[in-house]
């Protein structure tokens, strides 16, 4: 099967009703919670991307039972520091930031050194900002480049709770930290600039002894070590960050319409939609529901030919982070200028996605202004893509390859992107939904 994705033409008007694919935050997070957990889970519309894969295979290699059956997935959790494995193990994040570094935070008492390798874009990630909480457990890093991966864990005999700032809003170090703490003696505390919060969600859920004070811009959240986690089934709902593709879609496709089901809309995820809908997007929320602390909803979406520019509030990053590509691309097509600041953590995912979503734009046509952590986007209502595009050599960035592909449908022009399988990472069934809508029946 070619790699390579040609497009030519823009996709016709469309009324349709999608569901995505499975949140891949919540997907990563079961995995590891189960596996800590006593007993069997199990995980119902988990995730089979690439990242959640990795996931699985990596709590097998830690000793632990799991099994995969059409629709659903079983973990046999062996409690709370039940690994068992043998020397030289060797696990492999492959893409997955996520899992690379929340599976630290599972490490930190682990008697003997564990091996974590990466694909080439992980491979070019900063791993201090979980190392450095890490080793205050007591956690031992080894390193051949400073800083990234591949590196050594060792684990701590007696690792104790540490106090943790975290200033990033970043979701990651303070859910590493989060695992860490059921492993370690006494109270973990953690002051956390906002960031999602389905960790938080998980351990309330579960029984976990924790406490979180919220203020405007940071949480405060103590953690007491659990003598003992109880199995737990989870149904997996939709991705609101694999939805965003598809919202810009149609807002950008004349006379269409959208309904997306069964979707993730926790508060610390919809960033997208607040900033789409201040853009003058016609977004609705329909049927609303809890699951398990979680929200869930249909997200019904309709063309909207009248975007218009934004300055976009800086407290809407962290619920907006994965989601900027594709607005971005919004954002080209308003009228008047945009301007997105200190998104400097944006440089720090997959591929340089700043750097990208600049390329992508001007490669089009269309006019930005880039520095370090800024984007401002000279917006082009009319925009006609006159030169062919090519997209490749983008660390294989799944949202980078979306993105690409929604330009494309949405703009025209003559595209050839390439890697057609870095979707697989996260959304291995996006093109598939993009033939379904794009089939007049
Ligand atoms: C994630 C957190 C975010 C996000 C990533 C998934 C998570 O990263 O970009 O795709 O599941 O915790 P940071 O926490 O580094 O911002």
């Amino acid at each position: 099967m070619s790699k390579v994705l040609i497009i030519k033409k823009k996709i016709k008007k469309f009324d349709k009703q999608i569901n995505v694919s499975s949140d891949k935050s919540l997907s990563i997070r079961w995995v590891l919670l189960a596996s800590l957990a006593t007993g069997k889970s199990k995980g119902y519309n988990l995730l089979m991307s690439e990242d959640v894969i990795a996931a699985l295979e990596a709590v097998k290699k830690l000793g632990i039972k799991v099994l995969v059956f059409k629709g659903y997935c079983e973990i046999f959790g062996n409690g709370i520091n039940g690994f068992k494995y043998k020397n030289g193990l060797i696990i492999d994040a492959k893409n997955s930031g996520t899992l690379g570094r929340l599976i630290l935070g599972l490490l930190i008492k682990s008697p003997k050194k564990i091996k974590i390798l990466g694909d080439k874009s992980l491979s070019k990630r900063d791993f201090s900002r979980v190392t450095i909480p890490l080793e205050k457990f007591g956690a031992k890093f080894y390193y051949k480049t400073k800083n990234k991966l591949p590196l050594s864990v060792l684990g701590s005999k007696s690792p104790k709770g540490i106090k943790y700032i975290e200033n990033k809003g970043s979701a990651q170090c303070k859910s590493s930290v989060m695992l860490a703490a059921l492993n370690a003696s006494g109270t973990t505390s953690i002051k956390a600039k906002k960031s999602r919060n389905h960790s938080e969600l998980l351990f309330k859920y579960l029984k976990i002894p924790i406490k979180i004070k919220r203020t405007k811009k940071y949480d405060f959240i103590d953690i007491k070590q659990p003598k003992e986690i109880k199995a737990f089934n989870y149904q997996i709902p939709g991705d609101i960050s694999s939805s965003a593709f598809f919202m810009v879609l149609t807002i950008l496709t004349n006379n269409s319409k959208l309904l997306i089901k069964d979707v993730n809309i926790n508060p610390s995820r919809i960033g997208v939609i607040t900033i789409l809908k201040k853009m003058g997007a016609k977004i609705l929320l329909k049927n609303q529901r809890n699951y398990r602390g979680e929200k869930i909803s249909n997200i019904l979406i309709e063309s909207s030919s009248n975007l218009k520019g934004i300055n976009c509030p800086t407290e809407l990053n962290s619920s907006a982070i994965d989601e900027f590509l594709i607005i971005f691309l919004a954002a080209a097509k308003a009228k008047g200028t945009s301007y997105f600041k200190d998104l400097s953590e944006l440089n720090q995912k997959e591929s340089p996605r700043l750097d990208w979503g600049s390329k992508i734009l001007n490669m089009m046509g269309v006019k930005t202004k880039l520095t370090k952590d800024s984007i401002t986007i000279y917006g082009q209502p009319d925009l006609k893509i006159i030169k062919p595009i090519l997209i490749k050599n983008y660390l294989k960035d799944h949202r980078v390859f979306m993105m690409s592909v929604i330009a494309a449908l949405t703009c025209g022009g003559q595209w050839e992107i390439h890697n057609k399988d870095s979707i697989n990472t996260s959304f291995p069934s996006f093109l598939k939904i993009i033939k379904k809508i794009s089939n007049k029946s």
